[in-house]
């Protein structure tokens, strides 16, 4: 026995006892304390399912996680342990600054090692909000004791003047139309009323739904409880059988580790393609990926784009919402169409393999929604990934949500060297820009002070968007919304703010992007931009303490998915 079985043998309140240099006094003071709780005898004696939840005032998504823990807590005890809840961080998207990216880490460290402290033989991860699920499965990869994901559910939608909404892709379509001039101000203060109306995360397939669907189809969440809506009664049934599959992990092989396999993730990034999901994801997965000792390959994802058809018909891509996605069929249906693509034999949380899921999921399926393999709703998968010399390790593009017009051509560079600078100049009448350039954004990746925002949708210019402009070609090594839409080139690697070659692109360089060729290219010859980059001045960072210099000295590029070095598998550092 190891040092680490050695200090968790027993269950329950029995293992990872308090070090006092005496077991006997660590388990008679610990249970002491555990019946000040007020719990019997034969509580004290059960297995424990620890709940590790992100409630949070300031996470609106979460606002209903209070009764979903008590049905998680039902299941439990009618299965047999004890369940004990405990907060860990929260990370609600639109509270956080500069980004919620910056504190993804933090929170995986927040799990992991809650998870690895206290007393638990398995553990139930409910998040919901983006960047909460990817926290949650990074940390339960590392901690590795069996554990289970569940979400809190997408919103329902809403009306305004006859036209359903649901956060967040109306919330930019609007925005949009404001800009322009199309929406008055009593408008736009109506719909901010009305785009997030209920509990639950955003209500089209953003990056918080993709992560919802991949964890299912990684397997740590039960079957069909991705798109099941927050405020569904099927909702907390679901919590309550995932208290219930929580108990059945205690004691069995299902870990994280023997779940999220490669070929696991490899039928995740299948999904993910299918869905025409987030390109936050490919981020979020690389880091969970990297947690295991494994890797997303953006060669691979390619070779699996060209074979992998858009299904699913929802927003921000397509037409309908998170809750018409679970009333089609939800992801088990996705998974049956994409059955020949995928690893069937990977085992799930409940021990079912995916195979078996699929086969035991109801046949009847929506096809407004979930359309077959025969006449998808595009040909080849949802994102591609561009190298060239302007993207030596990748950059991404969402072409399902992108205009094909602009696939195949060269643009002028009109070039904003930070955020602020964007800021300033994006809507001056003076600016130097028309509908045919490319609008270069730098120093918003993940070595930036800006810690990689969802700043790569750059708004379009207004004195365009006022001419009836809608799209136009956008690069940026930041990230985009999953529920935002357009002709952008994302995650741009390595970032300008370490001086990758972005940094190095001027007004006016011409800029070559080639969807088919998967190639975005800066023409510029190597002697200048070796000029250019001798010349290169690295922004002067203030000195940092605390997370911030952790930030700082430990962050990784997009293509690792921009974890921590020093969080990833052991095996790989
Ligand atoms: Fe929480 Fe969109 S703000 S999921």
């Amino acid at each position: 026995m190891n040092e680490e079985e050695e200090k968790n043998k027993g269950l329950g309140f029995s293992r990872g006892l308090t070090n006092y240099g005496d077991r006997g006094f660590s388990l008679y003071l610990r249970r002491s304390f555990a019946s000040s709780m007020g719990y019997s005898r034969e509580m004290l004696d059960r297995p424990i399912v620890g709940i590790a939840h992100s409630a949070s005032g300031f996470n609106n998504c979460h606002r209903h996680f209070p009764e979903l823990i008590e049905a998680v807590k039902r299941g439990v005890l009618a299965a047999g342990a004890l369940p004990v809840e405990f907060p860990t961080i929260s990370l609600g998207e639109v509270f956080l600054s500069p980004t919620s990216l910056k504190f993804r880490n933090l929170m995986s460290m927040d799990v992991e090692e809650m998870i690895r402290a206290q007393p638990m033989d398995s553990v139930v991860l409910l998040g919901g909000c983006d960047k909460t699920v990817p926290a949650q499965l990074m940390g339960a990869a590392s901690a590795d004791i069996p554990a289970i994901q569940l979400v809190g559910g997408p919103m329902s939608t809403s009306r305004h003047r006859g036209e359903r909404l649901g956060a967040c892709t109306d919330c930019r379509r609007f925005w949009a139309r404001y800009r322009a001039g199309g929406v008055s101000d009593e408008e736009i203060d109506s719909v901010e009323r009305r785009l997030a109306s209920t509990a639950g995360s955003c209500a089209v397939m953003g990056t918080a739904s993709t992560m919802a669907s991949l964890a299912e189809a990684l397997g740590m969440m039960p079957a069909g409880s991705a798109a099941i809506p927050a405020v569904d009664a099927d909702r907390l049934r679901m919590a309550e059988e995932t208290g219930r599959i929580a108990v059945s992990l205690i004691g069995s092989d299902r870990r994280p580790s023997r779940i999220m396999t490669a070929e696991a993730i490899e039928n995740a990034v299948r999904v993910l393609l299918a869905l025409g999901g987030s390109t936050n994801a490919i981020i979020h997965l690389a880091a969970i990926a990297g947690r295991l000792g494994l890797s997303v390959d953006l060669d691979r994802m390619n070779e699996l784009s060209e074979t992998t058809p858009v299904l699913v018909d929802l927003k921000p891509t397509g037409v309908g919402y998170m809750e018409d996605l679970h009333a089609a069929g939800g992801i088990p249906a996705v998974l049956r169409e994409l059955r020949p693509l995928l690893h069937l034999d990977c085992v799930t949380v409940t021990g079912e393999t995916i195979g078996e899921r699929i086969d035991a999921a109801h046949p009847w399926v929506d096809r407004e929604i979930i359309h077959p393999v025969e006449t998808p709703v595009r040909e080849n998968g949802g994102l591609v990934a561009l190298f060239g010399n302007l993207a030596p390790k990748g950059s991404i593009l969402k072409r399902a949500a992108a205009d094909p017009a602009l696939f195949e051509r060269e643009g002028r560079a009109v070039v904003f060297s930070s955020l602020e600078d964007l800021a300033a100049r994006i809507d001056d009448p003076d600016l130097d820009v028309d509908a045919d350039d490319f609008l270069v954004l730098q120093n918003a990746g993940p070595v930036s002070e800006a810690a990689m925002p969802e700043a790569g949708y750059l708004p379009i210019p207004s004195k365009l968007a006022r001419t009836g402009v809608k799209d136009m070609v956008r690069i940026s090594d930041a990230r985009m919304s999953g529920t935002a839409y357009g002709t952008i080139v994302l995650h741009v690697t390595p970032d300008a703010a370490s001086g990758g070659p972005l940094a190095l692109v001027r007004n006016g360089d011409r800029i070559r992007l080639s969807v088919a060729g998967r190639r975005l290219e800066l023409l510029v010859d190597d002697a200048e931009l070796d000029r250019r980059r001798t010349a290169l001045v690295p922004a002067k960072r203030p000195p940092s303490r605390g997370y911030q210099r952790l930030y700082d000295e430990q962050i990784l590029q997009a293509d690792e998915g921009c974890d921590f070095a020093f969080l990833r598998s052991l095996d790989r550092s």
